[in-house]
């Protein structure tokens, strides 16, 4: 089939290279021409393992391309993919204004009926809403048919998780656009469920909504056996083996970040609220998460006396998560500045956000790519991100190349029998302290 995805995110390109990749003849439109020339050179405009490689593959074959120019994606094209952002706007709603031109975009530039699928995360409703303000845009009697399809691509994994996910939602107007697009997903070889939209639209505020408790919710845990010695990653493990709780999603650590589950907790609040309902129990998810982000900071106080002046800390890891150089919402955005704040002089290591970080971390700070730069001569360190190379870090290197051997440990990276072995004072998130006085 000739599919048309409009916005080039994340979600958008990985998207449009999938779909290229299972067949069809896929054309990316994203009104950003230097992002579109980059593109067309075969070159990711994002991180995401594995996605060059078949974007490259796909493009050879012909069945990909990209432009700016709306017309030249949207003429003939079976299906029309919505993929933009929908950014969170202050009061925590979701901005729907790139979703909006879209759909106008769409509409003056199709020449025949199409079925326009919504992909990126919108409020319930509003494929309804798109709907309308497509079809009164179109011209010469032109209809388009509006279905919703969520994604549950994670970061870092998008392309592993498109072709290996657990479902694909399908929210249609009518039976035979489900149809077609069951069709169009086929070869991915998931289990399909075709559903009402709006129940589409909730599942997937539903499930991340979910996700994101049970993180905050083995979080409070943790903060909880912190007080009383016990360990949480026994009580995780504990857990996981109920089939009804599962263990997935029950890593404690220093709170989620990324550009989901922040965004899209609060747009559910709000959108609750909007229906006069008060979405409690979410908002305390959203709270848990907050406190947890600088969970670490009155530990290191408290380590040190109250203050960091003269401290050199070596901040482990940027982005939100590994494998990507995302810092959305990251943990580092807040604890940076408190550190600064406190007067510690910050070393960050990062394999590959720091581009990013420079541009959005204000305080001057100290950058590198190499993880023994960062402990060579710093005081003390603080892992923010469980990237592989610190996960299998020699623990010896901490006592070789810290003026001490102290380290905070916000992803609990370390068997706590290593740690100990290694003698050194280490703090983790829900596990007993190894401190100074255990180790001497
Ligand atoms: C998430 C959802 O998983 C995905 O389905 C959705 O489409 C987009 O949002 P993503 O934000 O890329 O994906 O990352 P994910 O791997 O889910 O992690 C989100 C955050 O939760 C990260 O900051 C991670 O460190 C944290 N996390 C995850 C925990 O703290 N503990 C866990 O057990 C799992």
């Amino acid at each position: 089939m000739k599919i048309a995805v409009i916005g080039t995110g994340y979600v958008g390109l990985v998207t449009g290279v999938a779909l290229s990749e299972i067949g069809h003849t896929v054309t990316c439109i994203d009104v950003d021409p230097e992002k579109v020339k980059t593109l067309s050179q075969g070159t990711p405009t994002i991180y995401e393992p594995g996605l060059e490689e078949l974007m490259k593959k796909n493009m050879a074959a012909q069945r990909l391309s990209f432009t700016s120019i709306h017309k030249e994606g949207l003429d003939g094209a079976d299906v029309v993919y919505i993929a933009v952002g929908t950014p969170k706007r202050t009061d925590g709603s979701a901005n729907l204004d790139y979703v909006e031109q879209a759909a106008k975009d769409i509409a003056e530039n199709i020449t025949e009926d199409t079925i326009v699928v919504i992909k990126s995360t919108v409020p319930v409703g509003t494929n309804f809403h798109i709907k309308k303000v497509i079809n009164a845009h179109t011209h010469n009697g032109v209809q388009v048919k509006i279905a919703s399809n969520p994604e549950f691509l994670r970061e870092g994994s998008a392309v592993k998780d498109t072709f290996h996910g657990d479902r694909i939602v399908i929210g249609a107007e009518d039976p035979e656009t489900a149809d077609v697009l069951a069709e169009v997903n086929k070869p991915f070889d998931m289990p399909i469920l075709k559903t009402d939209i709006s129940s589409a639209e909730m599942i997937k505020y539903a499930s991340n909504a979910f996700l994101a408790t049970k993180i905050s919710f083995i979080n409070e845990i943790a903060n909880i056996c912190d007080t009383l010695g016990a360990n949480v990653e026994n009580v995780a493990r504990g857990m996981g083996y109920d089939h009804r709780i599962g263990p997935d999603f029950l890593k404690a650590g220093i709170g989620y970040g990324g550009s989901c589950f922040p965004k899209d907790t609060n747009a559910l609040v709000q959108l609750a609220g909007n229906h006069h309902h008060e979405f409690n129990l979410l908002k305390s998810v959203i709270e848990v998460n907050n406190k947890q982000q600088v969970i670490l900071l009155d530990k290191i106080l408290d380590r040190f006396g109250g203050n960091l002046r003269g401290k050199r800390v070596a901040v482990l890891g940027l982005a939100f998560k590994p494998f990507t150089d995302d810092l959305r919402e990251s943990p580092a955005l807040v604890m940076i500045p408190e550190l600064v704040k406190a007067d510690a002089n910050v070393i960050a290591y990062d394999p590959i956000a720091v581009e990013n970080a420079r541009k959005q971390i204000k305080e001057n700070i100290d950058y590198t790519i190499n993880l023994e730069a960062a402990l060579r001569g710093s005081d003390f360190a603080l892992i923010l991100t469980d990237w592989p190379d610190v996960k299998e870090i020699d623990l010896e290197k901490y006592k070789q190349l810290l003026r001490e051997p102290v380290v905070f440990d916000g992803r609990n990276c370390y068997p706590l029998d290593a740690v100990k072995q290694a003698h050194l004072e280490y703090y983790s998130i829900g596990r007993p302290n190894q401190t100074s006085e255990l180790i001497s």
